[in-house]
């Protein structure tokens, strides 16, 4: 979704802003833009990428000291230049960028457009900008109380930074439901410098010394000072964090593409999420945050999983995971979902929120409401520092580092990782799992960062098979027990990097409808490690092939049955079927990676799709 950066300084500030915005295309956008503050307010803006936006800044005196930029992914009007942002108020003064909606804007914009407000752009931002600029002229206040007065009327989210032509030494921002992180650097005379942005990527090589803004908080910056206050115009000490994040951890690193780097890091990945909690030869499981609340989490009377896309095949996994091993009721709810119902919540109920960026707002508003009802809040983070982590009771993050390529991959398999450990650690304290099985599941969790490894040995096989079925209209994943979530994953994998379209199923319910489908040209690719389900898979496999299906198996080593039958087979390492998940996504990000490349797609960027889904 929009990604915003700015810079305040004595530097020039537009190669760092420009720089910032390409640090932040992952997150997903369809145009560009970028402010300049220096005497007076000079607006650039494109639709397309930042490298059209940079074309069309060739040649052009950029001399400022303050600039913010903006990446837009269109909700209000679409993707144009007009519609880009920065947006200039109508008496040319201000500036503004905007991430979030503007829910109540049709209503504002009335008002002005009866007061003669006209306006150049489709979008809620506009509107805001001239609300806030209409306050300032008719209240006879500063920029930051108008501001304040405008917010109070907003219904919606926003992260929002305003530049004032009439002080060209200040930058203001304020946030609700979006994120914000401020960096603080020095310049190379030791003078104090600021840097805004959505995420800490375009701060990262600036300054470690970060500030996460919090909802309804308000950032001023003047004169080199920064001053945080609420809504009600009351100071607040900010918090100053030492943000813990490599810059080679957002580069590519020699790969081609982020998408490849991250399904290649998932070895090292899956080892740094187990670090410092798994001690396999002690039989010991170390995770704070389940420990300092076991009574609530043991004791539970049913836990809520709640999360979105990939997030959400996570928890489905771990339905099944906690259910066996813990035996408390779980249910999966997709957050866009949960939110807009009358949802029961009980006392003793637990919430378990997944989500990579901490910052998917459908998210943030389900368990915003959970936690209103009473119930305890656990999340399973991947960002450091997001939203969701911080309004969370307690919480376990999955350490798989940044995540840059918008498809999910490393993260998944370490939301697995993780959420195998709390159900481990929860069954233990319970009693609800035998030593023995205990034991055997945290060794078998310890061969798994090894095993991921050998599985990536697949990738040139799986460059071979995507050649073969990149034609392919549609395609069917299916999968049993543990591995239907799996089948999910891999369609969705599927259709968001090649925009073929797939469809997940538990492999049984074929029967039922999609079975219809089934001719000589579908691939139906079919996740069938040896599990409990193994032998009616099987038979779900024999039902394909007598309609001529072309089947594709992900099967355990050895495994003659299934690869008699199967047009082309996948063969990864055995493991215990709780943790099959985590080893069988594998092959299938690579071939959905390598189909995409095949069609010539862009992989790390698909087509209207953002990283980080930060409006509803
Ligand atoms: C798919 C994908 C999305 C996310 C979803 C939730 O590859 O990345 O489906 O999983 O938008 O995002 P988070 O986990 O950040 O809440």
């Amino acid at each position: 979704m929009c990604g915003i950066v700015a810079y305040i300084g004595s530097r020039e500030a537009s190669p760092i802003v420009l720089k910032g915005l390409k640090r932040l295309e992952y997150r997903g956008y369809d145009s560009a833009g970028i402010a300049l503050l220096n005497q007076h307010l000079t607006i650039y803006k494109k639709k397309g990428k930042v490298a059209d936006l940079e074309e069309t800044l060739a040649g052009r005196n950029l001399h400022a000291q303050v600039a913010m930029g903006h990446t837009r992914w269109a909700t209000h009007g679409e993707p144009s230049d007009r519609n880009a942002h920065p947006h200039r108020s109508a008496d040319g003064k201000l500036a503004m960028i905007h991430n979030g909606i503007i829910e109540n804007y049709t209503q504002l914009k009335s008002e002005l457009v009866h007061k003669g407000y006209t306006f150049t752009s489709d979008t809620d931002t506009e509107v805001l900008l001239n609300f806030i600029e209409d306050i300032r002229q008719n209240n006879g206040c500063g920029l930051e109380e108008a501001l304040r007065i405008a917010l109070k009327r907003v219904t919606g989210a926003y992260v929002l930074i305003l530049m004032d032509e009439d002080q060209p030494d200040m930058l203001i921002a304020a946030r609700k439901g979006s994120p914000l992180v401020i960096g603080i650097g020095k310049d190379e005379h030791g003078k104090t410098e600021h840097f805004l942005a959505s995420d800490a990527s375009p701060i990262v090589e600036y300054t470690r010394e970060v500030i996460y803004v919090n909802d309804h908080e308000l950032v001023i910056i003047k004169a080199g000072e920064l001053v945080l206050k609420n809504l009600g115009n009351e100071t607040l000490t900010p918090f100053v964090q030492r943000l813990d994040l490599e810059l080679a951890a957002i580069e590519k690193g020699g790969y081609e593409h982020f998408m490849l780097k991250e399904i290649f890091e998932q070895p090292d990945t899956l080892f740094d999420c187990l670090r410092g909690r798994l001690d396999s030869q002690k039989g010991t499981l170390t995770m704070a945050g389940v420990e300092n609340h076991i009574g609530q989490l043991k004791n539970a009377s049913r836990i809520v999983i709640v999360a979105c896309g990939t997030s959400w095949h996570a928890g489905l996994i771990a339905e099944y995971i906690i259910e066996e091993l813990c035996r408390i009721p779980v249910e999966v709810e997709y957050a866009s979902e949960f939110r807009y119902r009358n949802p029961v919540i009980n006392k003793g109920d637990v919430i378990i929120a997944i989500s990579q960026s901490g910052e998917t707002a459908d998210t943030i508003v389900a368990i915003g409401k959970a936690k209103e009802q009473g119930a305890f809040i656990f999340g399973v983070i991947n960002a450091v520092g997001s939203s969701i982590s911080r309004i969370s009771h307690a919480g376990a993050y999955t350490h798989a580092g940044p995540e840059i390529g918008v498809a999910s991959t490393k993260a998944f398999t370490a939301q697995l990782a993780i959420l195998t450990v709390i159900a481990l650690k929860i069954a233990h304290e319970k009693g609800s799992i035998s030593n023995t099985r205990y034991r055997g599941l945290l060794d078998e969790l310890h061969k798994i960062p090894q095993k991921a490894r050998e599985t990536l040995l697949l990738n040139d096989s799986i460059r071979d098979l995507a050649i073969k079925y990149k034609d392919a209209k549609d395609a069917l994943y299916l999968g049993r027990g543990y591995n239907f979530p799996v089948a999910l994953e891999g369609a969705l994998k599927l259709k968001e990097i090649s925009y073929i379209h797939a469809e997940g199923y538990p492999a049984a319910e074929m029967k039922h409808g999609p079975i219809a489908l089934v001719d000589d040209t579908l691939p139906v690719i079919f996740v069938a490690t040896k599990d409990s389900c193994y032998h009616k898979i099987v038979s779900n496999i024999q039902e394909i092939k007598a309609r001529k299906g072309l089947v594709i198996a992900v099967i355990s080593e050895g495994d003659q049955t299934i690869a008699n039958m199967s047009d082309d087979c996948i063969v990864v390492p055995e493991t215990d079927e709780l943790l099959a998940p985590i080893l069988n996504t594998i092959p299938l990000q690579l071939l959905a990676y390598h189909i995409g490349i095949a069609k010539g797609c862009d992989v790390d960027k698909p087509r209207n799709l953002a990283k980080s889904v930060t409006v509803e």
